[in-house]
């Protein structure tokens, strides 16, 4: 049984009150939350309000990147260290906004990876095709190669630490949703591939979650598929009656 993870991220949205306003709304609303993790990523300058918000519940923060090195002469980046030291226990990796406007390649998503992992943080990795690519029918070979490229490099050990998330770049802030079936279908491409590259146990353990114009109206339907292990949830995570009924879907 994989337990399913519920992850929140705000992108660049909420300041420290702004964060502290919303677990006041949110802790009360999931207090009784046993069926799955739940993870909220806010931008860096609100982590420390995040951490002391959740402390002593069962609600986790994560940060939204991170860089490989560990610290010295990189100018607005922040290590997995640090963010570790702020309190934060997991950290999404390869978004595709990260991907396509800062240019982030499979190398670099398989090299903060490796850093999230030895600064004892939970990596959430994304991958997904862009809407041109699915037109052409290229879905599958985008999710393996990105795959491939990527977190396949991971040995073993440190693979059985990640979470993946499936994020079709088309259906992210966009109110396209994947239907529940084509979500499943991508998830079992990926799948596959790490059955491939590290047999039957890791990929029946692995995690993968699905993410894009997830809302409280369609998630029931999509945690419905035995594929689907967890939403990652952008716009209707900042309200937190809204998160927090994709939350409570099959309390
Ligand atoms: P969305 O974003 O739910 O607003 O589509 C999801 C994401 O980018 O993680």
């Amino acid at each position: 049984m994989r337990k399913p993870v519920l992850a929140g991220n705000w992108k660049m949205y909420k300041t420290p009150a702004q964060t502290r306003a919303f677990f006041e709304a949110f802790l009360p609303l999931v207090r009784a939350v046993e069926h799955c993790e739940i993870v909220i990523c806010p931008p860096f300058p609100d982590l420390a309000a995040a951490v002391e918000a959740v402390r002593n519940t069962r609600v986790q923060i994560g940060a939204q990147n991170l860089y490989w090195v560990k610290e010295g002469a990189f100018t607005g980046e922040v290590s997995g260290p640090m963010i570790r030291s702020a309190g934060a226990t997991q950290v999404i990796i390869g978004h595709s906004e990260r991907r396509h406007y800062f240019g982030e390649t499979d190398e670099m998503v398989l090299k903060k990876t490796v850093a999230a992992l030895e600064a004892g943080l939970m990596p959430i990795v994304c991958v997904g095709e862009r809407l041109e690519q699915r037109e052409a029918a290229q879905t599958e070979a985008v999710l393996s190669s990105q795959c491939r490229q990527g977190i396949l490099g991971l040995d073993s050990v440190r693979f059985s630490k990640i979470v993946i998330a499936y994020e079709p770049v088309w259906a992210i802030g966009t109110g396209k949703t994947a239907t529940p079936e084509v979500a499943a279908e991508a998830h079992a491409v990926i799948r596959c591939e790490v059955h491939r590259r590290f047999g039957s146990a890791a990929a029946e353990n692995l995690r993968i979650l699905y993410g894009g114009s997830v809302e409280p109206d369609n998630a029931q339907a999509l945690l419905a598929q035995t594929e689907i292990d967890g939403v990652l949830v952008g716009g209707a995570s900042l309200e937190a009656a809204s998160f927090a009924k994709i939350i409570n879907h099959q309390a």
